[in-house]
């Protein structure tokens, strides 16, 4: 007998409890979470990052207690970078792993991809920092935790006549990419409307190494300025071969731009570059200095950039939706993401509007000597 008694007044000694309830939510059935993102391929820094901080908010939550008294288990998937990919996992997410919710993707044209999928199967998915203002009208299961290029593209034109006095830009657009051509656009509107002049509007292709053709034209246009709202790989070559051929006017960009890779690979070139994004590391905020804490204690003394920051509030928010709702039952959840309001995470308050989008400071980061150096912030 006393072999079977042992056990059971153990339940009642407060350290045993505390296991037993520990056991009892890893013996309860996961919340299976998707996620997709491009961890290798052309734009493996963007998904890395993303990855990283969602990661870390998943293990920050089942450290205390999951939701609902169940743990959550981050199913994720790698889309290489590469178009179609997107669709292929999201469907083997939704069908296979039966997923709660989804998160992703950082690039507006992978979101955009995985989003009617999502839409038509009816599972909430969020998008940590997909900025074209397309991926969320897709329907009413598809949100957003960052701002939208309206507004980014809106800060960079007034920054180009602030800041770099520049009336004269170029603009090189990436045709192949929907944050490109949207970031473009808004751009435009705003700098024509402040007087602005476009004397040289060229374009090029995901994926392309040569832009010789299209810098010599805008060599000859003699611009003040050069406007790239393109992705760390193809920005990078830009800019060496813009130097290359003597254009040493400054260049800027939007978020696209954000990875170490625009300094490994752009080297001098990127010097007196600028660009916007969600975040900065330097900010004097309480909770972003926590998470970088935590983030180099997890991630070998590795800085989180902006898709880290936004990986991390997606999975937040996400969750506190779920607590909200007081359900797994996707409908639910929904309705819950719809509702929230005043969510303060690492990027700031985060609250979704009618549109299902969120509105942020934007902050300007200049590429000085080898580093990224905090410029301004601009409010919502
Ligand atoms: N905003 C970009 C897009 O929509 C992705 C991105 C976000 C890139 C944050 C870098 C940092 O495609």
């Amino acid at each position: 007998m006393t072999h079977l008694r042992l056990p059971l007044l153990a339940l009642f000694s407060p350290g045993l409890f505390w296991l037993t309830g520990l056991s009892l939510l890893q013996a309860a059935e996961p919340i299976k979470i998707g996620e997709f993102a491009s961890l290798t391929g052309k734009e493996a820094a963007f998904g890395q990052s993303s990855h990283k901080g969602t990661a870390l908010a998943i293990e920050e939550l089942n450290a205390a207690g999951g939701v609902l008294g169940r743990p959550l288990q981050l199913v994720f998937e790698d889309n290489q970078s590469k178009s179609g990919e997107s669709a292929t996992i999201v469907k083997k997410l939704i069908s296979r792993d039966k997923v709660v919710a989804l998160l992703g993707e950082v690039a507006s044209s992978r979101s955009l991809e995985a989003a009617p999928l999502a839409q038509a199967a009816k599972i909430p998915m969020i998008s940590p920092s997909s900025t074209n203002p397309k991926v969320t009208m897709v329907g009413d299961y598809i949100f957003r935790v960052c701002f939208i290029d309206p507004f980014q593209g809106t800060a960079l034109a007034k920054f180009a006549v602030a800041h770099l006095k520049a009336r004269r830009v170029a603009v090189l657009t990436s045709v192949s990419s929907a944050y490109s051509v949207g970031l473009s656009k808004y751009f435009h509107e705003q700098f024509l409307k402040d007087g602005g002049e476009i004397v040289a509007d060229l374009k090029y292709s995901e994926g392309d190494k040569d832009f010789k053709a299209q810098l010599t034209a805008i060599r000859a246009a003699k611009p003040e300025a050069i406007f790239i709202p393109g992705y760390y790989t193809e920005v990078a070559l830009i800019a060496r071969q813009a130097r290359d051929l003597g254009l040493d006017v400054p260049m800027f960009g939007g978020d696209g731009w954000e990875a170490p890779e625009l300094m490994t690979i752009g080297g001098a070139a990127v010097n007196g570059c600028f660009y916007s994004t969600h975040y900065s590391s330097e900010a004097p905020v309480a909770a972003v200095q926590t998470f970088i804490k935590k983030f180099r204690a997890k991630y070998d003394n590795e800085t989180p950039d902006a898709m880290a920051a936004l990986g991390s509030d997606s999975a937040f928010v996400l969750v506190d939706a779920i607590k909200r709702a007081g359900s797994v039952e996707p409908a639910k959840i929904r309705d819950a993401l719809a509702a929230t309001k005043g969510f303060e995470g690492v990027t700031g308050r985060t609250d979704i509007d009618a549109h299902r989008n969120a509105s942020k400071a934007a902050v300007i980061i200049e590429v000085k000597d080898g580093k990224f150096v905090f410029v301004e912030s601009v409010a919502p």
